[in-house]
């Protein structure tokens, strides 16, 4: 059965972050920035929760497509930063929107959004479950440690979601990775007061190594990419828009050049708004999706990577 996605939505925080005010906290410039990641701003959430960026991705995405709260039959959210274990961004979501339905969060970092489409097709197969909403909604600058240069200059705060509706014939092909580790990427939680813990605390931030983590990404979206083509029957010169995990500028350039394909095809928002993790994806297709380039029928090949590490594809027929 699988599903066909028919509303995208997105939330933009309040307030842009441009590369020289980031000078106040670190070593850095504008230029550095530019050149080696091609961000020039970042919007970062100074009020908004999580849940409340998620809640109004939502609503923008159910908005644009007619759907009620009422025909909803399951949400999924994908977040790392969310401020709250409980409620979960799916269940604030379902608050905010008056659904009543079966709600979950799923946390794969970056990559989260693409394990919450496959998620949801898995449920959609079942036949029990015609319309689903995904949501991926990340406050990533509560995560980040203000005096790291390497890490702080990245990031940004956002979430996106999509409506999907049971269908066949769209959801092609489809790859989720996993491979546990500790090194590479790293987001220890804050580990509370407990009188018992007897182990390392960490500071809640990201610790992340640049060099490895842009390797297995421009490694992940060409493999991935790739590999749901073929399991799709198609080539690359069959994909109308690649949609890749916004991290560094760099990193789509270099998969483009790979894949032997020109970088036109490839959505990159990340000037503006940085790496927001797995709001990413849902940001740059919602994106697309307005700006009237996407037409029904075309190919699309979304692809993310991340901390757990993770990484996932998957070819829409749109
Ligand atoms: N401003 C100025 N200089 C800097 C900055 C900065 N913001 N950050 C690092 N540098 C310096 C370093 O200190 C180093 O200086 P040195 O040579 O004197 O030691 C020099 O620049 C080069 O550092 P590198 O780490 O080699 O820089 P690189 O070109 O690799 O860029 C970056 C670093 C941007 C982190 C890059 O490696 C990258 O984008 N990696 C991938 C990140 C990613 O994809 N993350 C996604 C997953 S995150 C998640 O899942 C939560």
């Amino acid at each position: 059965m699988s599903f066909k996605i028919i509303g995208t939505g997105k939330f933009i925080p309040d307030y842009s972050v441009d590369n020289n005010m980031l000078t106040q906290y670190v070593d850095t410039s504008d230029e550095w920035i530019k050149q080696r990641v091609g961000i020039a701003s970042r919007y970062i959430s100074t009020k908004y929760t999580t849940n409340e960026m998620g809640a109004f991705a939502a609503k923008d995405a159910m908005e644009q497509c007619g759907v009620s709260a009422d025909e909803i039959d399951l949400i999924i959210a994908s977040t790392c930063s969310s401020e709250f274990s409980c409620p979960t961004v799916a269940g604030f979501v379902q608050k905010s929107i008056g659904a009543n339905c079966p709600v979950f969060d799923i946390n794969s970092a970056c990559s989260g959004f693409l394990f919450c489409l496959e998620t949801a097709a898995m449920y959609m197969n079942s036949g029990k479950y015609k319309k689903v909403l995904v949501v991926g909604s990340e406050r990533i600058s509560r995560l980040l440690d203000w005096s790291d240069r390497s890490t702080c200059v990245i990031f940004g705060d956002g979430a996106g979601a999509a409506v999907l509706e049971a269908e066949n014939g769209h959801y092609l092909a489809s790859k989720l990775f996993t491979k546990g580790d500790t090194d590479i990427i790293l987001i220890p939680l804050d580990i509370g007061n407990s009188p018992f813990y007897r182990g390392e605390a960490k500071k809640p931030a990201i610790y992340m190594l640049g060099q490895e983590t842009f390797k297995f990404a421009v490694n992940s979206i060409v493999n991935d990419s790739l590999d749901v083509l073929k399991e799709a029957g198609l080539t690359v010169d069959d994909v109308d828009h690649f949609v890749p995990h916004q991290a560094n500028g760099r990193i789509i350039n270099f998969a483009a050049k790979r894949l032997g394909v020109p970088e036109e095809k490839f959505v990159s928002i990340i000037s503006e708004y940085g790496n927001t993790s797995s709001s990413s994806v849902p940001m740059a297709l919602d994106m697309l999706n307005r700006s009237g380039k996407l037409k029904r029928g075309d190919i699309v090949v979304l692809s993310a990577f991340g901390g757990g590490l993770s990484s996932a594809a998957c070819v829409i027929k749109w």
